[in-house]
């Protein structure tokens, strides 16, 4: 059986955090999609998709078992579609948990064949997120431990503010 896992999230953009979810999900799974999802709560982007597609790309091209996609309707309609049997997400403290076991169910009450399987992150990525990464670049700080190196100088170019 090929074991096909989706690995749903905004990426906008792409940290440290995510590729460590990504990376670690590869090696558990047959294949891994990472899937360029829309979350209707977060209206703003400041990453087109094709941005947050290509950025992910190109820091995963080591991992043989990684396909890059998106989808603008449901993830449990895109996981029946594609024939995963899991959704892998990363749960960073207790904050994230709500929301995300919120999201588990849901998605299992719309699709029964798969699981949310949830990593626990890396201890040094427990603060970091896309909008932490948005907000220090914004005002100039430094984020080049927040983000992996080949997609630092695209991302700075973005979100730095000319001063
Ligand atoms: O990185 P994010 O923004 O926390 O990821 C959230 C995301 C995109 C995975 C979630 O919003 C999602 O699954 N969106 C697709 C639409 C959908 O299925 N929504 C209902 C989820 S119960």
């Amino acid at each position: 059986m090929h074991r096909i896992a989706v690995c749903p999230g905004s990426f906008d953009p792409l940290t440290m955090g995510h590729l460590d979810i990504i990376t670690r999900a590869s090696g558990l799974f047959d294949e891994v999609i990472v899937l360029v999802s829309v979350n209707m709560m977060k209206a703003d982007f400041s990453f087109s998709l094709e941005e947050r597609k290509s950025m992910i790309l190109s820091v995963t091209k080591h991992l043989s078992n990684i396909r890059v996609e998106s989808f603008d309707g449901l993830l449990a309609d895109y996981v029946k579609q594609v024939g995963a049997i899991a959704i892998v997400k990363g749960l960073r403290a207790v904050s994230d948990f709500e929301y995300e076991f919120q999201m588990a169910l849901a998605n299992k009450k719309l699709y029964d064949g798969a699981e949310t399987v949830f990593l626990t992150t890396a201890a040094e990525n427990m603060y970091l997120s896309s909008s932490v990464v948005k907000q220090i670049a914004n005002f100039g700080g430094d984020i080049s431990h927040f983000v992996p190196e080949q997609i630092l100088d695209d991302i700075k170019k973005r979100l730095v503010k000319e001063k």
